[in-house]
Parts: C-alpha cells; structure tokens; sequence
C-alpha cells in the first residue's frame, strides 16, 4: 500500500513540487502556520480550507491518480477537513479508496451527508456512507439541503450518542431556502451548518452567518469560488498590489480568504480536482487574513467590476 509520502514521492511531478518547496519543507511550513479555527461545541480546531468533493467522478483510470494526488497535496499542505455526499455519485466510493490507500483517514475531518427521509432509506443510505467511506466513525453529517431533516436528525443524534459521528449538521446553497434554513437553526441543536458565501454571493451574512455565530454553531461554506465563475468575473488581470497586505498570491487565495476571515465562518470547503488547486488554496491557509477594512475593500473593488 503506497503512503501519502509514498504517492508523493512517486508522482514526482506532483504539484507539491509546484510551491517550490519539498515535500519535507512544505509539510513543516504547512504544521506550524496553518490558520485554525475552533468548532463551538468542542473546541477542537480545524484549518479554515477544507476539500469539497462533488466532482469526484472517475471516466477514466488517469483520474482515479488525479484525485489521488489532489487529496495527497491537499493533505500535505495542511489540509483536513473534506465534505462528500451520498449524491455526489461515486465521491465517497472513491474518497474510501484514496484515504484507504494513501493510510490517512485518522487525519482527516471527513463530512458526509443525509439526504433522505428514515421511511425512504435514510437509515440505509446512512449506512451505506460509512461502508462506502470505509470509515467506523464519521467526523460530521449534514442533512442535504434539509432533504429528510424532520425523520434524519433524531438518526442522526443516535449515531452521535453511539460514538459513531462526532457532530451533525444541516447544509444548503440556495438563497430561496435560507427562510427554512433559519427556522431549522433556530429550532435544532445543531453543532454545524453549511451554507454558501462568496464575494459574488453574500446574503448568508444577513442573518445566516449572524445567528450561527449566536448560537455556538461551527459554519462550512460551499460555493466559495462561486462554482469557478468568481475567476471569469476577474478575468486576465493581476490580483491587486494591496492583496498583498494580507498575504495573497492568486485570486483563489483572495476569493477564500474574504470568506474565512468572516468571524462567524469556521472552514471553506473549496471543490477541486486539480493538485495544483489544492496547493494554491490551501495558501488562502496560511499568513495574514483581510481585517474588518480590508474585507470592506474587497467588496467595494469586486463590486465594481
Ligand atoms: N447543498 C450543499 O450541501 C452543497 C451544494 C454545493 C456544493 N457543496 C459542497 O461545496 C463544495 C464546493 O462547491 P463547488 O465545488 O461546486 O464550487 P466552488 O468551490 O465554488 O468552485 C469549484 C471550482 O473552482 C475551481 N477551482 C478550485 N480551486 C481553484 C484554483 N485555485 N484556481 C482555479 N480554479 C480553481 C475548481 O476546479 P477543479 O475542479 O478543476 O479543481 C472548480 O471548477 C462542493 O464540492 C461540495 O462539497 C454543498
């Protein structure tokens, strides 16, 4: 069975090498500045990039060695947490495999999702997930898109009493869906919710990222690069000189450090496929992050585009 170091070593292209760094030298950069941030309802931390997973698909074998190498850069570089989901067609199959081959599950945060209602399969398809992730314990799950949520939650909160999933959750990335989102918050204990954030994208500030802050609650944000569009908006154009006051050296570190310096957000789970994103991403990690005037600065400079 290869190790991440392993793999790494193997595929000397790797984009780990693309930092310029060795490996050595980046995982020792990556362990003493990685930015964290606290879960409320524990206070164990997590580094404020996570991996979003819903494009783990495999057409052909050269991409089973892709996916592998992007979790094996993300890792490396820091990197912890990643969020899946039974929908995500064979994501959690192939997450199984990799952190099963690369030997990495006891240092991963692994989130994965329910989406159906118990008299629909939910208990099944629960089950299903931990077979699929090869996993006995999972790190946190999230009701999808609230799909189920009135029959999952209480499934849901049996596994946490069993020791088998550390936190639970709720998740959606629709502005249409934030009035139910709300009500959900206000009447669950929930320990995490997921919701979409960007520059582009920015009403979950409203009362969403307000009221997870009130109430304890740790916040993933999906659709932090707006599906990729965030880069066509700013096309071919340098990042401004001022983005390097708070230590960026590509727009995906500036599109992510915007969302992960919110007070309220605890990780930004970025979809990649690429190992060369994940080492870029992970960089919106480390350094300075944008305080109250610089965010204020983003904003204004991305609204006039
Ligand atoms: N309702 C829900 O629960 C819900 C809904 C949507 C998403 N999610 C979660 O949120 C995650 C993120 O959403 P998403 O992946 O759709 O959107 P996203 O994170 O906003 O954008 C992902 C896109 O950005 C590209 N990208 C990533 N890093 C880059 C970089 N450094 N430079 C250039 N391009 C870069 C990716 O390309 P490559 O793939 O080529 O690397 C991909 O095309 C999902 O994977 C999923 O886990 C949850």
């Amino acid at each position: 069975m290869p190790t991440r170091r392993k793999f790494l070593q193997q595929t000397a292209a790797a984009a780990a090498l693309s930092a310029g760094l060795s490996t050595a030298a980046r995982k020792a950069h990556a362990a003493v500045a990685t930015i964290v941030k606290p879960i409320p309802a524990s206070g164990q931390t997590v580094p404020v990039i996570g991996l979003g997973t819903n494009r783990y698909a495999v057409g052909d074998p050269a991409d089973n060695a892709r996916l592998t190498e992007t979790v094996a850069t993300f890792v490396d570089n820091g990197g912890t947490v990643i969020d899946t989901a039974p929908m995500y067609r064979s994501s959690e199959t192939i997450l199984g495999r990799i952190t099963a081959e690369l030997g990495i599950r006891n240092e991963l945060f692994l989130a994965t999702k329910a989406d159906r209602d118990v008299g629909d399969g939910g208990r099944e398809r629960l089950a299903n997930s931990f077979q699929q992730l090869q996993a006995d314990t999972l790190d946190l799950v999230q009701s999808h898109n609230l799909r189920g949520v009135d029959s999952m939650l209480p499934v849901l909160r049996e596994h946490k009493q069993d020791g088998r999933i550390r936190y639970i959750g709720i998740t959606t990335s629709r502005v249409a869906q934030f009035p139910e989102f709300i009500d959900v918050m206000e009447t669950e204990e929930l320990d995490f919710i997921q919701v979409n954030y960007s520059l582009a994208d920015r009403e979950a500030e409203k009362r969403i990222l307000p009221l997870a802050a009130d109430k304890g609650m740790a916040v993933l944000v999906n659709l932090p690069l707006g599906r990729g569009r965030l880069f066509k908006t700013v096309g071919e154009q340098p990042v401004p000189n001022w983005a390097q006051e708070f230590d960026c050296d590509s727009w995906a570190q500036f599109f992510l450090k915007y969302v992960v310096s919110h007070p309220a957000v605890t990780c930004a789970i970025p979809g990649m496929t690429k190992a060369r994103h994940a080492a870029d991403n992970l960089g919106a990690a480390r350094g300075r992050l944008p305080d109250a005037a610089q965010r204020r600065r983003q904003e204004t400079w991305f609204a006039s585009l």
